[in-house]
């Protein structure tokens, strides 16, 4: 038995591979099977005159995704997905599938949701957890290359960290208890343990937001390092996003391509220095003038789009009734196309003034919201690392400047709208500093002990930061919502299957 991706191999040679019907197509004595193994999809074509009555037959009765074995000659061929077409010598059915619910017609996105189990065959699906696999991987390769020790921090816990407000309660042998936020404040134990550490693992918050951006199960990726300030933090956190972004387009252009991004969106990151600027810096940028020209001309723009697409439409609907077939197809393509861009023009003709008014009116000392966030990151092809944010809005945890009045924390922003992928901070390391944050927040003392600890014995500066990994893997594959960056994802009304 080979495998798809290894076809390249065994060009001339007859293989076996085992696997599904990912499409399937007949006309008269040739069978047409595209099918998948998980590890790529290829052509095989059965000829009726070339097999025995029964391998026809049993080609024949093949539906989508029936399970089978096939075997055959391996043929280079450029036009053929994957580069390869099988011409098929033997079929062994192993289960022939009734009434498969997911057709190559379009379905709407609960229907998928709904069939999640089965919808991760599809295509698209199957190239972002390839995606999501190699930025997995890209992560420990980053760290462990750099000494850091990978460590598991609990899922139960008996603090808050990151605002009560999000907290999932549950119950810990009839002690109460919480999934956690963050493995953060494990990791700082660790991290004056072994100096430089990073967990990486599910992470819970109860947030009663439905947006694309937002999972009540996510994955966080944890960094935490002894004797680093907020600017080293800020240097790792660069490299690292720099190293991930450079393993995906080595390593899965193919899978990028299937999902159809658009990867001069991503090279710059290889080589450019990120942006780096302050909270006040950003909110200056935000509220000004240019901004708001900016929003202006974006509207513009569009109303030109939709009137250039539209009439775009009716020149080529008159054109179809005397067209050939196949320029049918690509008319009916096209006019799909141009209904889908219409409808986000649409969206945009809603959200841009929103945004806009949004911007206009930011008041320092407020938290940007998803739009506010997305207008500051249109004028940018690089991240923006926003640091010294008013401390009244970040983590009891974070250090604050001279004046007080700043939380030594970043946030980064990922381009063309991705929002916050990392949030980080140097942490607070003087124990009474910490006593009193601990008290201003109303947390209770006693479960904070343990954590006040670190700063009682052999106390040093030190940061860290979280990345989302489902945000880093919707970016990086250029997916609208983070429900698709997850096997099986956990949100605000959806806990099946
Ligand atoms: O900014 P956050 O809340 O930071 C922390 O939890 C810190 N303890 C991290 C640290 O310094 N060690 O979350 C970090 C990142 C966010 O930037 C975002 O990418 C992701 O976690 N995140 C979510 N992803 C999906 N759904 C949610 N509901 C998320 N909340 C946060
Ligand atoms: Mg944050």
């Amino acid at each position: 038995m080979t495998y798809i991706n290894k076809l390249a191999e065994h060009v001339d040679t007859t293989v076996t591979l085992k696997g599904w019907v990912y499409n399937y197509r007949s006309s008269g004595s040739l069978v047409f099977i595209e099918m998948r193994d998980g590890t790529g999809l290829t052509q095989c074509v059965v000829a009726k005159d070339d097999v025995s009555e029964d391998v026809w037959e049993a080609a024949s009765s093949l539906k989508q995704e029936s399970s089978l074995e096939i075997t055959g000659l391996v043929k280079a061929d450029e036009r053929s997905v994957g580069g390869h077409e099988i011409h098929v010598s033997d079929v062994q059915v192993i289960q022939i599938t009734e009434e498969y619910p997911i057709t190559p017609k379009e379905h709407g996105v609960e229907f998928l949701m709904n069939n999640r189990h089965l919808w991760l065959r599809s295509q698209r699906q199957w190239a972002a957890m390839r995606v999501r696999n190699e930025i997995i991987f890209a992560i420990h390769t980053f760290f462990q290359e750099r000494n850091f020790v990978q460590m598991d921090s609990p899922i139960f816990t008996g603090n808050a960290a990151e605002g009560s407000t999000t907290l999932f309660e549950t119950e810990f042998f009839e002690e109460p208890a919480y999934l956690a936020q963050t493995g953060q404040l494990y990791g700082e134990a660790m991290a004056m343990a072994h100096g430089l550490i990073y967990t990486f693992g599910p992470t819970f918050r109860a947030e009663k937001s439905k947006t694309r951006r937002h999972l009540s199960e996510f994955w966080m990726i944890e960094p935490e390092m002894a004797f680093y300030d907020l600017e080293m933090n800020m240097d790792l956190a660069e490299d690292m996003i720099r190293f991930i972004v450079k393993t995906v387009l080595d390593k899965r252009g193919a899978e990028l391509e299937i999902l159809g991004r658009d990867i001069s969106k991503l090279t710059p990151l290889v080589e450019k220095p990120f942006i780096r600027m302050t909270y006040t810096e950003a909110v200056d940028i935000l509220t000004s003038d240019a901004t708001a020209t900016m929003l202006d001309e974006m509207l513009a723009s569009r109303k030109e789009e939709e009137k250039a697409i539209k009439q775009e439409r009716e020149e080529i609907k008159k054109e179809h009734g005397s067209a050939k077939k196949w320029r049918k197809n690509q008319i009916d393509a096209r006019i799909k196309e141009i209904g889908s861009r219409l409808d986000q023009i649409e969206e945009d003709y809603r959200n841009i003034p929103q945004w806009k008014q949004s911007a206009q009116n930011f008041e320092w000392g407020n938290d940007f919201g998803g739009s506010d966030e997305t207008v500051l990151m249109m004028q940018y092809d690089v991240p923006i690392m926003v640091t010294n944010w008013p401390a009244e809005i970040k983590a009891f945890y974070m250090k604050r400047d001279e004046s007080g009045k700043h939380a030594l924390g970043v946030d980064v922003l990922a381009p063309e709208g991705y929002g916050e992928i990392i949030g980080g901070s140097q942490r607070e390391d003087d124990l009474e500093l910490m006593k009193e944050r601990i008290a201003e927040e109303g947390l209770d003392k006693e479960v904070f002990e343990w954590y006040l600890d670190l700063r009682r014995f052999g106390t040093v500066p030190h940061a860290g930061f979280g990345l989302g990994l489902e945000r880093t893997v919707a970016w990086l594959c250029g997916l609208q919502h983070v429900r698709e960056t997850i096997p099986f994802p956990r949100m605000m009304g959806r806990l099946k299957p």
